[in-house]
């Protein structure tokens, strides 16, 4: 890739940012596009302060993560829709000066989702209540999902369930009856516990299509417990590529190489395993 004086730069901001693949996937992305711009991870403490620089460097967005989805949204110019109301933002679009935020996660899963049959009017239980949860629980609630909500603090399914008007359960001893999408948000079964699961695998039924948003390792317990039931399954690169997918199309108004972004992730998987 040429850097030269028209180079945009894109970056990611979050902490820790260290074992991050989007680097390697949007640069890979930027140059199959033969786009001029550059992505880096900037590891970083203070989003209000990593917001002024991008706007000094005029950069020409950001990936938002782990500790900063919510605090950067004070600090934003605009705040889409669906973003404002799951109440996180991962990605910013520099829109001639004025930095917009979006919520691609529920993009990306969706997605997922999407490419094996959707989810309207299917009965889908979500497990956990975390930030993952709560941008999934969203995007199914707007399609017109039937939604259950399964964690292990009882409470927080009980308090993003009211939100959406949903339904929800304790984790211990969830019921999978009838459940046409199972979907765990959990780091329940990632590196290095990597033989457990978020429910019961022995009451899965072949009908149910299972999806992980864990990608470390890629086979959790629960896909290889699901598959050996017979059960469709959506591994978590799916939305990790998804959610990236989205990105780049919003800050380029191009569509993505999303099978090359793929690739890089399944590539950079394996050497790390
Ligand atoms: P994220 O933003 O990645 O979703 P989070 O907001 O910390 O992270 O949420 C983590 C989710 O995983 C929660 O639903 C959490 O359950 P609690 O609300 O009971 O904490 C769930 N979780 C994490 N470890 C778990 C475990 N060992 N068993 C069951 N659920 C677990």
């Amino acid at each position: 890739m040429m850097i030269d004086a028209d180079t945009r730069l894109y970056g990611l901001f979050g902490n820790p940012v260290g074992h991050s693949l989007s680097p390697a996937m949007h640069n890979a992305a930027f140059k199959e596009k033969e786009i001029n711009a550059a992505y880096l991870a900037f590891g970083l403490e203070d989003a209000q302060a990593a917001l002024a620089a991008m706007r000094t460097l005029n950069m020409g967005g950001a990936s938002v993560t782990i500790p900063h989805k919510t605090d950067v949204m004070a600090h934003l110019d605009e705040v889409d829709e669906m973003a404002a109301r799951i109440g996180a933002v991962n990605t910013i679009v520099n829109r001639r000066g004025r930095l917009v935020g979006f919520n691609t996660d529920v993009t990306g899963a969706m997605r997922a989702l999407n490419a094996c049959g959707g989810v309207k009017g299917k009965r889908v239980l979500v497990i956990g209540a975390g930030g993952a949860a709560r941008a999934i629980a969203f995007g199914i609630s707007e399609v017109g999902g039937e939604l259950v909500i399964a964690n292990r603090t009882e409470k927080r399914a009980e308090s993003l369930a009211h939100e959406l008007f949903a339904t929800f359960q304790p984790l211990k001893g969830v019921s999978l009856k009838g459940v046409d999408v199972l979907i765990n948000t959990t780091s329940v079964g990632m590196t290095p516990h990597i033989d457990e699961a978020p429910v019961a695998l022995s009451e899965l039924s072949s009908e149910t299509l299972v999806m992980d948003i864990v990608y470390n390792p890629l086979e959790t317990a629960l896909l290889s417990g699901a598959r050996a039931v017979g059960c469709e399954t959506i591994d978590g690169v799916a939305m990790f590529v998804g959610q990236a997918v989205a990105q780049f199309e919003l800050w380029t108004g191009l569509e993505a190489p999303g099978a090359l972004m793929q690739s890089v992730v399944m590539r950079s998987l394996k050497r790390n395993r």
